[in-house]
């Protein structure tokens, strides 16, 4: 099967309104990447090296989508949607191009698997014109019925056209279908559009084929991996799917998962293994963690690198740019952006570290504040390896702090400092004997003879 050459034809020209959506249904996300991407990815993974995406409903915002997750995809625009058939040939220039295979898919589809559609891929290997993608839902009403024979499809049968019969049949059409490329125009193209609904059925193809003489078959998909989505709600059922699939694949591969059902990955979380996640994780896109890391509980973490043995949270936010080396800590309600925290060194309580380096072993004591941002731009803070900085410290970027450098704590840090310098960047402590307690007997009388007055 490998030898041969695939087309994936993915059909998104449907409107979607049942997303009551501004954006086009099928760049709705799945673990943060559009659900159309899910597809293609899939189809990618079942040897596709050709992907053809018919759009229609908004086509500008689409082309951009696509631009960025399938830089290689070719979008074919169908003007009118006159049925799955007349999407499928919208993609007529890609379709001729000497393809083996034509794998036609739905973007609102984006559980499906590459093994199931690998499975239909093989069917033509071992010589189908035809190989259809059916599956068994709960409850079969709206979908296409597949009418077998002898071990092979003969039709499929839009409910709407199904006779009482026929909707008794339980096994369905997913919607997906695999079609040996050098059939797939002459059968596309004599695809009429005389049914229930007036539209030219994709579905049509098996009965033609199959008039023809050609070998047409059926495989068979888990339901989850065929559902179709139409609204927001279906949308979240896919998404506890697929981040279910995706808990159990890190847990087998060596993550502890504390509460798996209270961690949210992204489509492309790394995770070593032997590292622990504590319960109510999120992982947003871009998040590399390595081995033997602790991520402690309600940590929000977003295109963050993360080396061995860190440990981070609980109540950590990491973001785009944070990158902790080995042994790095960064302790509960702190936040890092854009900055390295070198091996060993340890941002432990309420702390911003934007735009910055941490050097080896430094310790940043609570409540430090990397002041990054002047309104217009943002500049860097560069703390030296084994520097301390006493706690609710402000670090005025462009700002570098030396190698063992040493901050009191409470500093306005606006120069630099060298390295093993100590730097006091606030006002020297005044102490008078006796004041405090003449303020509080000045105060308490103030008060007593306000009383008085009100009383009078
Ligand atoms: C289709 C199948 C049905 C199957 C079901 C599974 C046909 C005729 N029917 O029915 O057998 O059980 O899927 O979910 O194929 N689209 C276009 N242009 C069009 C029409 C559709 O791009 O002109 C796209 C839609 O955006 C959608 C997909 O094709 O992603 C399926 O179309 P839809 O109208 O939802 O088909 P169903 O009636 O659900
Ligand atoms: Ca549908």
């Amino acid at each position: 099967m490998s030898q041969r050459s695939c087309l994936s034809v993915i059909l998104a020209a449907g409107e979607g309104t049942r997303m009551k959506s501004a954006m086009p249904k099928v760049l709705h996300a799945i673990a943060g990447l559009p659900m159309v991407a899910h597809v293609v990815k899939a189809a990618e993974a079942a040897g596709a090296t050709g992907v053809a995406l018919v759009i229609g409903h908004g086509a500008d915002e689409m082309r951009k989508a696509v631009q960025k997750f399938a830089p290689k995809a070719e979008t074919f625009v169908q003007e009118q949607r006159l049925g799955t058939g007349h999407a499928v040939l919208a993609a007529r220039e890609a379709i001729s191009k000497g393809y083996d295979d034509i794998l036609v898919m739905f973007g609102d589809t984006p559980l499906i698997d590459a093994q199931a559609l690998a499975a239909a891929r093989q069917k033509l290997a071992e010589g189908a014109a035809v190989a259809v993608i059916g599956f068994r839902p709960p409850s079969p009403a709206g979908y296409g019925r597949l009418i077998e024979k002898d071990g092979h499809l003969i039709a499929i049968r839009e409910e709407k056209d199904c006779s009482e019969e026929e909707k008794k049949i339980g096994f369905c059409n997913a919607g997906m279908m695999a079609v040996a490329a050098k059939h797939a125009l002459r059968l596309l193209d004599k695809v009429g559009n005389k049914n229930a609904k007036g539209e030219f059925y994709l579905t049509d193809i098996v009965e033609i084929a199959g008039a023809e003489g050609l070998d047409v078959v059926a495989t068979e998909a888990s339901f989850e991996s065929a559902l179709g989505i139409n609204n927001r709600a279906e949308l979240a059922e896919a998404e506890a799917i697929w981040q279910t699939r995706r808990r159990r694949e890190a847990m087998l591969s060596g993550v502890t998962l504390i509460a798996p059902e209270t961690v949210y990955f992204s489509h492309d979380t790394e995770i070593g293994t032997d590292t622990i996640v504590e319960p109510n994780v999120w992982f947003g896109p871009g998040v590399k963690i390595a081995s033997g890391a602790k991520i402690h509980a309600f940590s929000h973490i977003e295109g963050a690198t993360i080396a061995s043995n860190c440990d981070v949270g609980p109540f950590a936010r990491l973001r785009p740019g944070a990158d902790l080396r080995n042994k790095a800590k960064v302790g509960n309600f702190c936040e890092v952006k854009q900055a390295t925290i070198e091996e060993g060194a340890k941002v432990n309580h309420l702390t911003y570290i934007g735009d910055a380096r941490v050097g080896a072993a430094a310790n940043i004591g609570a409540g430090t504040i990397t002041c990054n941002y002047d309104g217009y731009s943002k500049f860097f803070t560069d703390i030296g390896e084994g520097a301390f900085v006493g706690s609710n410290s402000s670090l005025v970027a462009p700002v570098s702090i030396g190698k063992g450098g040493y901050i009191a704590s409470g500093s306005v840090i606006t120069e630099s400092v060298p390295d093993d310098a100590l730097a006091f960047g606030r006002a020297r402590q005044k102490t008078i004997p006796g004041k405090g307690k003449e303020l509080r007997e000045r105060f308490a009388s103030a008060a007593a003879a306000k009383k008085k007055a009100a009383a009078e």
